[in-house]
This record gives structure tokens, sequence and C-alpha cells, in this order.
């Protein structure tokens, strides 16, 4: 059925401006009966920062930015949900265009900088399906003009906390300037500090939910020893590698390629996986990682699982290939498993020196 979706619908999403076809797609979601992709396989199940995710590939943030479909994205296959990144106030964003197809490349860049219809319109949303099954995460971020950018973050804790799985702190986007400064050392001390005491304050009420923090493909050794130091020492429940690249590979062959903003899909797929594995080596099993960025088959989800990450996530190539391809990743993933012999894992980090060299 999923297949079926796939053939009708990419010709129509395909023909239409990349921001109109995003928000054509999520109406259909919200609107269209969605058939429910069946039960995972149990030995795909994965148990991580305290909560059972029945599969290992989510749904990446920026697809459904304001909670208005995880369900949908559910029952289409995904063992979890990221949505976001939520700001505290509504704001637009920058001006369009602002997403572009590299269709030659099966890559995307997004200059969106955060729209986002704030804090209570999401949080309305989520209050709404709070009682059903299924993770979902909330990724916060912070306004553009924002006096106190730390301070949205633990806003968006506090906000969320009845609703969320688990909260994603996301200081890797390239399209709100400065943004990435949180990942230097002193700055995103403080800010976890702050953040991960907020979460506490919640946690009578609404119980102790994970903090993640998400980070670029860009950062130096030196910049990743230091957030690895600091998320350590801080005590952060997991890591989430990466966001997407202000890299241009010299393979790429799309005129889009020349766009400013954050590269996402099967061209960041190296430098992606290669920052999952610095990083799995750098945490020595403190905390789970989910792996994102490049995935476009079982194959480099398998990778990824190889490189250090526990979960996955995934965006850009469903926007080319639609939505049968989680079910694809899922089987095949399955079938590396009983080829090799081994569960999800024992295949953890298995190769993640051979993916880290040269970094
Ligand atoms: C259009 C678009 C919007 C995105 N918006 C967000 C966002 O709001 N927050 C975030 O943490 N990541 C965002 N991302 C990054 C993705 O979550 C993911 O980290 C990145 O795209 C790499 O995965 P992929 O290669 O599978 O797309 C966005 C990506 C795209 C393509």
């Amino acid at each position: 059925m999923t297949g079926l979706i796939n053939l009708l619908t990419r010709p129509l999403l395909f023909a239409m401006e990349p921001e109109q076809a995003h928000f054509a797609t999520i109406a259909a979601l919200r609107t269209l009966p969605i058939p429910a992709a069946g039960p995972h396989d149990p030995r795909l199940a994965v148990d991580a920062f305290g909560l059972r995710f029945p599969a290992p590939l989510g749904m990446a943030p920026g697809f459904d930015k304001g909670g208005e479909v995880p369900d949908a994205l559910l029952r289409l296959g995904f063992g979890h949900v990221e949505v976001g990144t939520i700001t505290p106030l509504p704001q637009p964003g920058n001006p369009k265009p602002r997403l572009f197809r590299l269709k030659e490349d099966l890559g995307v860049i997004n200059r969106l900088g955060f729209n986002s219809e704030g804090h209570a319109v999401a949080h309305e949303r989520l209050k709404a399906r709070a009682a059903r099954a299924g993770v979902v995460g909330v990724n916060v971020g912070a306004n553009k003009e924002s006096a106190d950018r730390a301070g949205d973050y633990v806003t968006g804790v506090r906000a969320f906390a009845d609703v969320a799985s688990y909260f994603t702190i996301n200081i890797s986007s390239p399209n709100t300037p400065g943004l990435r400064d949180l990942q230097q050392a002193a700055a995103l001390d403080s800010l976890l500090a702050r953040v991960i005491d907020a979460r506490d304050e919640m946690a009578a009420a609404h119980g102790r939910k994970p903090i993640l923090l998400k980070i670029a493909p860009d950062l130096t050794p030196g910049d990743l020893d230091d957030v690895v130091r600091v998320a350590r020492d801080r005590k952060v429940d997991g890591m989430i590698v990466g966001n997407t690249t202000i890299e241009r590979p010299a393979t790429l062959r799309s005129a889009e390629a020349r766009e400013a903003g954050g590269l996402s899909g099967k061209p960041l797929f190296e430098l992606a996986t290669k920052m999952l594995a610095a990083t799995y080596l750098r945490v020595e099993g403190q905390f789970p990682l989910i792996g994102v960025g490049g995935i476009d088959g079982a194959e480099t989800a398998f990778a990824k699982i190889e490189a250090g990450a526990t979960l996955l996530q995934i965006y850009s190539v469903m926007v080319f290939e639609g939505p049968a391809l989680v079910g694809q990743i899922h089987r095949g993933l399955l079938q590396e498993l009983e080829r090799r012999g081994v569960t999800l894992a024992q295949t953890v980090g298995s190769r993640a020196a051979h993916y880290a060299a040269g970094f």
C-alpha cells in the first residue's frame, strides 16, 4: 500500500515547489486514512534512554515541525517520531525560497531558519494525542530574536514535559546566526546545566524525560572533544549526530548545490557517519547515540549502526523515495542481522574505528 502511495504521489509532488510539496504531504498525512504498516519484528526492538523503541528507524525533526502528524508517521512504520524544532514564540523563518531539492545528488539544501508556530500551538496538538502509544520526541530551539537563547531551551523543556517522550536540544542548525556557538564548551555547559535542572524540576509531575543533544557534523576534532566532555559531565541521556552540513562536497552535481543553507541527504552520509563514529569512540558507552544523515536504504542504515548508532533517523532521501523506504530499511536490517548471525546490540559500534578513520 505504501508502495502504491509512492507511485501515485511522487510525480505530483515533484511538479510542485518543494515547500508546497511539503505542506501537501503533511496535509495528506493529516487527512487521508494511512494504512498501518503492521507490527515490527521483536528482534528490531531497541531499549534506550529508558524508553522502548519498537524499531530503530525514526522520522528526523524538520519534517513535522509543529507536531501535526506524529501518529500518521508511526503508522507508516517509523519506530519513533521527533517533532520540531519548536521555538517558544511563533516566527516565520527566512524569506522564501528556502528549500531546494538536489535531484542529481539525492540531497536537500534548506535555510528555513526555524519557521515555527511556537510552543502553545504545538503543545495543544501533542496534548490531544498524549494518551496514544508511540515514542514522540520533542526537539526544542531558540527564537532568532531571543535575548536569552539558553532560556528558550529551558522554556521548551518546561512547556512539553507532559507530552514529550524525550527532548532534543538542537544547537546545531546552521540557519539561525550564532546558534552553533552554543556548542562551545562554556556556553554548552551552562545551557545543559539549566536544561537538566528544568527537566529534574518537572520529573515529579511528569516523569524524568531523557535529554538528548543534537550536534553539527561540521565540528573539528577539538570541538567534538569539548562537546562530548561536557555532555558526559552533565550526564545527558544521549546525543544525535547530526544536523545538516555547511560543507559542499566536490561531488555535488545539481545546480541548487550553490544555495546557502544546510545540506542533507545522500551527500551528507560520509561526513555524518565519520562524526558519528568519532563521537561513539569519545562517549565510551556512557550513553547511546542516534545516527542521522544520508541514510538511503538498509545498507547505509546498517553502516550507521556499525559506526555507533543505537537508533537511526531519516528525512531527506524520503523526499525522493517515499514512505515505502521505512519498511524496506527495517526488513533489510533484519535480513542483514540474520545473514551475519548477530543482534542489533552486537552491531552497535562494531566498526567505529573504521568509520572514524581520518577524523
Ligand atoms: C527541510 C529540512 C528541515 C529540517 N529542520 C530541522 C529542524 O527543525 N530541527 C533539526 O534538529 N533538524 C532539522 N533538519 C535536519 C534533519 O533532522 C537531519 O538531521 C538532517 O536532514 C540529516 O538527515 P537526512 O540526511 O536523512 O535528511 C532539517 C532537515 C531538512 C532537510
